[in-house]
């Protein structure tokens, strides 16, 4: 796997750039180049072809049964795909499809941040449903069926594999999840945009426990090409579908751009050696960032996670703010990572660590850390201006 050389469109690496020396482990870019298989045939394909409006052909969508059914068991067909610019694009076109203003919609906490943005900019109202921490993440069903019941929730969205723990839901919490919103009229919507990023196989996909469910996924973070801007939401139940083509048709929403797709049938066709090497390379960086922490002391618990390339790390041992320990992590380390904050309101002695990038970058991120842990111990923590860029 090749590192990324340039960095000059890079939005996370932007976001550091008032700061000198500051690296980035922030947003779910990798830390490697366009993987070469894609660059190659992308390249084939701009010398063979026009750059017309495209016509959405059989073989892409091809591409995408084949791959859901090696890789997840999942059995489509054509009808089932429709295609997006971007998963929070349409995300946004089932908020507003399936719930009115001022309805609630059900979001665990933690949950990938986006989604509470859009929800209120929506103006829905959100009802936050803790995850249960104790070691991992458990959802308490009892409790969950008595806030559906009181709130009368339209819409449950959930990432799975789970951003930013990377817990990946069982088949029995996802058919839990499912009676549930079959008993009260629930849309279930599961973004499943990391389930190529698991470790052992055991990624459950929301579709095949839940027919009425709908299923957000795309190549964009398995095979590190975000840029590209192409999504891709899967629906079985024909009355759905219905409603989310003809209101995406109306509203233009189903105008996607053709390099898009044809990266997706690149990645769909081609990819599985690559993934299954960014998989070791990932496994090893958490496997030696884990014991990096332990043989240091570092006293951080890291979430036991079995999918996506983020380390979701516990600093509460710390007694450290949020805000100092940011600070210090820019100033003294040197170093961006996500703020747990960012992901719920009860997640501010967390931080999310991007690992997708090769053993020297990933040093150079934990002998930062200990520096940084190693300060705090020594009970100085400087009174420097807020600079956190996440
Ligand atoms: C769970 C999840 N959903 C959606 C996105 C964004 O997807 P897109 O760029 O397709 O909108 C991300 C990006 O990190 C993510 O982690």
């Amino acid at each position: 796997m090749d590192l990324l050389n340039n960095k000059k469109y890079s939005l996370k690496w932007h976001n550091v750039s008032e700061y000198e020396n500051v690296k980035p482990f922030t947003i779910a870019d990798m830390e490697l180049k366009t993987p070469k298989f894609i660059t190659d045939n992308l390249i084939k394909y701009l010398k063979n072809y026009p750059l017309t409006y495209f016509y959405k052909s059989k073989e892409i969508y091809d591409s995408i049964i084949n791959w859901q059914f090696i890789n997840h068991n999942l059995k489509l067909n054509y009808e089932n795909i429709l295609f997006f610019n971007s998963t929070i694009t349409c995300i946004c076109l089932l908020i507003k499809i399936f719930s009115n203003k001022n309805e609630n919609i059900l979001l665990f906490d933690p949950e990938y941040g986006h989604f509470f943005d859009i929800i209120i900019n929506l103006k829905r109202k959100i009802i936050i449903f803790e995850l249960f921490f104790d070691g991992s993440y458990f959802i308490d069903f009892i409790k969950l069926e008595k806030i559906i019941k009181k709130n009368k929730v339209k819409m449950i969205i959930i990432s799975n594999p789970h951003n930013p723990s990377g817990k990946i839901y069982t088949y029995d919490e996802l058919k839990k999840i499912s009676k549930l919103c079959k008993k009260y009229n629930v849309l279930f919507v599961s973004d499943e945009i990391h389930q190529d990023i698991c470790f052992n196989n055991k990624h459950t996909t929301a579709l095949s426990v839940c027919n009425k469910s709908i299923v957000l996924t795309s190549i964009t973070k398995t095979f590190n090409v975000s840029g590209i801007k192409t999504s891709i939401c899967l629906i079985k139940n024909k009355n759905l579908k219905y409603k989310v083509e003809k209101k995406q048709i109306r509203e233009c929403y189903n105008i996607v751009n053709s390099l898009g797709l044809i990266t997706t049938k690149i990645c769909y066709d081609l990819g599985k050696k690559w993934n299954s090497e960014l998989l070791t390379l990932i496994k090893k960086n958490r496997d030696y960032a884990i014991n990096f922490m332990k043989k240091k002391k570092l006293n951080l618990k890291v979430y036991p996670s079995d999918s996506t390339y983020f380390l979701w790390i516990n600093y509460e041992s710390l007694n450290i703010d949020e805000k100092n320990f940011f600070n210090l992590l820019i100033k003294i380390g040197e170093i961006d990572v996500t703020r747990g904050s960012y992901f719920g309101k009860n997640s501010d002695k967390w931080i999310r660590v991007n690992i997708a990038c090769d053993n020297k970058y990933l040093k150079l991120f934990l002998n930062s850390l200990e520096k940084v842990v190693n300060h705090i111990k020594t009970g100085k923590i400087d009174d420097i201006k807020c600079c956190s860029t996440s």
